[in-house]
């Protein structure tokens, strides 16, 4: 569509529309736009099939955006495991069940590892970006997360830190009914601060507060439909007021956040005792002939906030959520941690081999919990063909995680809470391919070592700690949210501690 609107937007603001009256003038356009979204967006032959798509505006309307993520079962049924869609001007190709989205993802790799890249910002070097600079920083960012996660400086104990004050914050509730999900968004965001700023924050902390706020400011105006039109049409948004230029604004705030600690850090740089990401960015920053700057270096840090907390956050209130709702299950793990760790040293995460059962868990929880329905978007960088069609470079992909953490083909009870399913016979745990929460291939989730570490260690700390409940008479709702995650209704829960 851009070549499009550059065409009219310099007809437009050149004058040479000056002599038209109105009406002729948007008829011309009219006509011209829908002339042009014909030629441009018929469904090539050997191109995956799919409904009828409307002009302009393709199959927007085919979709519930409330329940994207379910909305298409039908489709999927009638058109079968790969099928397309267009959204407004864009082509998209959905993948369903394991094999299709393996045989992408992984088999053909290389051909589905870019991602479209939205214009709205720039600020996505980790998540939203392509080619070499994406490359440098994502194995950059991936030896940090490696060394500051699980080598010398493993995150560990700053995570085990992190339960106690968390804790502290539960236990002042002293059984009464509490609505986890301040609590729980505060601690998980806490570890990036401690990753990349090296240091946490008190929750009640104003600063604190502000960097939350704008972050959630941030996912609100980043789902509004201004930016879907942003995306579409650049220029001539950039012209218009609207929630997108606000989420400009914010982002800015976030940015000069991240510049002060970046400062900060700068005085205190020792090359000799690297203390954090940012630390360890100013050191690549020195060398030459590299993608890193101040700039990317102040992207790349609210990229983990961004792909790091929300993502947490909701998966562990998920476990809580499934705990009471399966009062016999918490109470198994709690059976188990208490045989293997005991009450008198917090657990640990060699621990894990020793606890299956609690291993199996913390998987259903993220496999039911699906909290990535429809995987981040991914876009073909060449023409490839994929189980008889032809998809040409540019399209977008969707690789349907829904459609492989519930494939019938691939779990004995699909749409129940069943640990089992990571367990064998003799109880040992197991991993199904079919697990993909944090997806498969080159684009694979660049957090999934440090999120693992997380739900392991703050669920088995809660567990060790609290017994978990509905408040009395309430029921507990498995009921979702789609918001940047599929997330639980609210809700409300008790937590009663097991020992003095
Ligand atoms: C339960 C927690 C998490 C889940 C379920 C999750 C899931 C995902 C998924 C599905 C993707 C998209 C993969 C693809 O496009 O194929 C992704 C990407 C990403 N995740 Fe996570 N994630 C989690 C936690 C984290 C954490 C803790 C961090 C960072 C500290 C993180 C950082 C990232 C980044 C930077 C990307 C973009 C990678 C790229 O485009 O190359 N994630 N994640
Ligand atoms: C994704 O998979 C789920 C489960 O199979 C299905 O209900 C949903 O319609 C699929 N979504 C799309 C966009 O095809
Ligand atoms: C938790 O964080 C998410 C993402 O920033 C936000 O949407 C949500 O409102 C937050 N919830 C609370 C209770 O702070």
């Amino acid at each position: 569509m851009t070549e499009l609107e550059n065409v009219l937007m310099d007809s437009l603001f050149s004058g040479f529309f000056v002599n038209l009256d109105a009406t002729a003038l948007l008829l011309f356009i009219v006509v011209f736009i829908l002339t042009a979204d014909y030629i441009k967006n018929r469904r090539l032959t050997g191109f995956p099939p799919g409904p009828t798509a409307l002009p302009i505006v393709g199959n927007i309307f085919t979709l519930d955006h409330k329940r994207t993520h379910e909305s298409m079962t039908e489709l999927a049924g009638r058109y079968g495991d790969v099928y397309s869609l267009r959204m407004g001007q864009r082509w998209v190709v959905v993948l369903n069940g394991f094999e299709a989205v393996t045989q992408a993802l992984v088999t053909q790799g290389d051909s589905f590892s870019d991602r479209p890249v939205p214009l709205i910002t720039n600020t996505y070097r980790l998540i939203k970006y392509n080619g070499n600079t994406w490359k440098q920083q994502r194995r950059f960012a991936l030896s940090t997360l490696k060394y500051f996660g699980f080598g010398k400086k493993s995150l560990e104990p700053v995570i085990l830190e992190e339960f106690t004050y968390v804790a502290k914050e539960i236990s002042a509730y002293k059984g009464k009914p509490f609505n986890p999900h301040l609590i729980v968004n505060n601690t998980v965001a806490n570890i990036i601060c401690l990753l990349v700023f090296g240091h946490r924050f008190e929750y009640g902390d104003e600063q604190f507060k502000k960097l939350m706020k704008l972050f959630e400011q941030s996912f609100e105006a980043q789902v509004s439909v201004s930016a879907e039109l942003y995306n579409a049409f650049p220029k001539l948004m950039r012209r218009l007021p609207g929630p997108h230029q606000k989420f400009m604004r914010i982002i800015e705030e976030l940015k000069d956040f991240v510049r002060t600690e970046v400062k900060d850090h700068k005085q205190k740089w020792d090359p000799s005792d690297l203390r954090d990401y940012i630390d360890y960015n100013l050191n690549e920053i020195q060398t030459d002939d590299s993608t890193f700057d101040e700039e990317c270096l102040i992207m790349s840090v609210l990229d983990l906030f961004a792909a790091g907390s929300e993502t947490t956050s909701t998966t562990l209130r998920w476990a809580l959520l499934f705990m009471v709702k399966y009062p016999e299950i918490q109470e198994r793990v709690q059976a188990e941690i208490d045989s293997v760790i005991g009450q008198s040293r917090p657990p640990s995460v060699d621990d894990r081999a020793d606890l299956p059962y609690t291993d199996a868990v913390i998987h259903e929880v993220q496999r039911m919990g699906n909290i990535v329905p429809l995987n981040l978007p991914h876009v073909t960088n060449r023409d490839v063909h994929l189980r008889g069609y032809t998809i040409p470079k540019g399209v977008t992909i969707i690789p349907n995680l829904t459609s492989v953490l519930f494939d019938k083909r691939e779990w004995k009870t699909p749409f129940t809470f069943n640990p089992g399913h990571f367990l064998n016979e003799e109880g040992k745990f197991v991993k199904p391919a079919a697990f993909i929460p944090f997806s498969a291939g080159k684009r694979l989730c660049l957090g999934e070592n440090l999120a693992r570490m997380e739900l392991f260690l703050f669920f088995t700390s809660f567990m060790q700690r609290f017994t978990f409940s509905m408040p009395p008479g309430v029921k507990p709702v498995l009921d979702y949210r789609f918001g940047i995650t599929l997330s639980p209704v609210h809700y409300e829960i008790c937590a009663k501690q097991r020992h003095e």
